[in-house]
C-alpha cells in the first residue's frame, strides 16, 4: 500500500550488498574434535567425496583425508596461505578481546591454532585438495560429492544476501550426487561476534539478523518448490555452540 515501509524489501540488503559479504566474513578455523560433534558423518568415511565450503584454517579436511575420505576445501582466502594464516590470527586476537582472555579463550585460541597448522601442513602436502573458489562457483562437475558441508560461511554470512545464499546453495547442490546431501551451520540463529558497543551498531545487527531469517525461510520456501530435494533441520549435539544445522538431501532419481 503507497507509504508503507516495504521491511521485506531489499532495505538491509542495502546495507550489505552482495559484493561486500565475502569482505565481512572473518577467516576461522574450526577444530576436527568440535566438527565431529556437528558434522553428520558416517564413522567410516573411506572413499566418501566430501566438500567443506569456506573451509578457512579448518583442519577438518586435513583429518577426513586421513581418514581414507576424498576429501576436498574451497575458500577464496587460499589464494594466499601468508593472508589465511594472518587473518586466522587477527581473528584469534579480536576474540581475546571478546572473552577478555580468559579460559574460553585460551582454548579457542590452542584449538583453532592447531587447526590451522593441520591445515596448512594438509595443503602442502596435498594441493589439489585446497582450491581457491567462492561458493557460487565451485570448481567441481556435476553430481561429484557424497556430502557438501559449510560451516559459518554459507549460513551466517552469505545468508545476509538472498542471491548469494541461493547461488551458493544452487551451486552446492549441483556437486552433490543424487542421493547425496548438504549441511549447512548454523542455522537458525542470531549474528554472534560481531562489534554491538552502541545502539547504532545493535540496530544495524538487529536488521541483519531479521534479514538472514528472512532470506534462510525464502530459500526453505525455494526448496519446498523444488521436487528434487527433500530437507530437514536437525539440532547439533548439546554443548554445542551450534544449534540447529540445515541438512537437504538430494533425491535419488
Ligand atoms: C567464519 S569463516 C569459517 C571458516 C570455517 N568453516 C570455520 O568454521 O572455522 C568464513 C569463511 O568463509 C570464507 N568466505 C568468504 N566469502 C566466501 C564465499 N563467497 N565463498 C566461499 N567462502 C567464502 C572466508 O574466507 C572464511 O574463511
Amino acid at each position: 500500500m503507497k507509504g508503507e515501509i516495504d521491511l521485506t524489501g531489499s532495505f538491509a540488503e542495502e546495507l550489505i550488498p552482495e559484493e561486500v559479504i565475502s569482505d565481512i566474513a572473518p577467516v576461522s578455523a574450526l577444530e576436527w574434535s568440535t566438527a565431529s560433534r556437528i558434522l553428520v558423518l558416517p564413522d567410516d568415511v573411506r572413499g566418501l567425496r566430501i566438500l567443506d565450503v569456506g573451509a578457512g584454517g579448518s583442519d577438518v579436511t586435513a583429518t577426513l583425508l586421513e581418514m581414507g575420505a576424498d576429501a576436498y576445501a574451497i575458500d577464496p582466502i587460499y589464494r594466499s596461505k601468508a593472508l589465511l594464516k594472518g587473518e586466522v590470527r587477527k581473528e584469534n586476537r579480536l576474540a581475546g578481546q571478546e572473552f577478555d582472555h580468559n579460559s574460553d579463550w585460551r582454548r579457542y585460541h590452542r584449538e583453532s591454532t592447531d587447526a590451522l597448522d593441520r591445515c596448512v601442513t594438509s595443503m602442502k602436502s596435498y594441493p589439489d585438495r585446497y582450491r581457491t573458489a567462492t561458493a557460487d562457483s565451485l570448481p567441481f562437475p556435476d553430481n561429484y560429492f557424497n556430502i557438501v558441508f559449510s560451516v559459518r560461511c554459507v549460513s551466517l554470512y552469505l545468508d545476509m544476501n538472498s542471491n548469494t545464499l541461493s547461488s551458493a546453495v544452487n551451486e552446492s547442490l549441483r556437486v552433490t550426487k543424487e542421493g547425496g546431501f548438504i549441511q549447512l551451520f548454523p542455522w537458525d540463529c542470531n549474528s554472534h561476534r560481531l562489534p554491538s558497543d552502541n545502539d547504532r551498531m545493535a540496530l544495524i545487527l538487529q536488521i541483519v539478523d531479521a534479514n538472514r531469517l528472512r532470506n534462510q525461510l525464502r530459500l526453505i520456501n525455494d526448496l519446498n518448490s523444488r521436487g528434487d530435494v527433500e530437507f530437514s533441520i536437525i539440532e547439533a549435539s548439546p554443548g554445542s555452540e551450534f544449534l540447529k544445522s540445515l541438512l537437504i538431501h538430494k533425491k535419488p532419481t
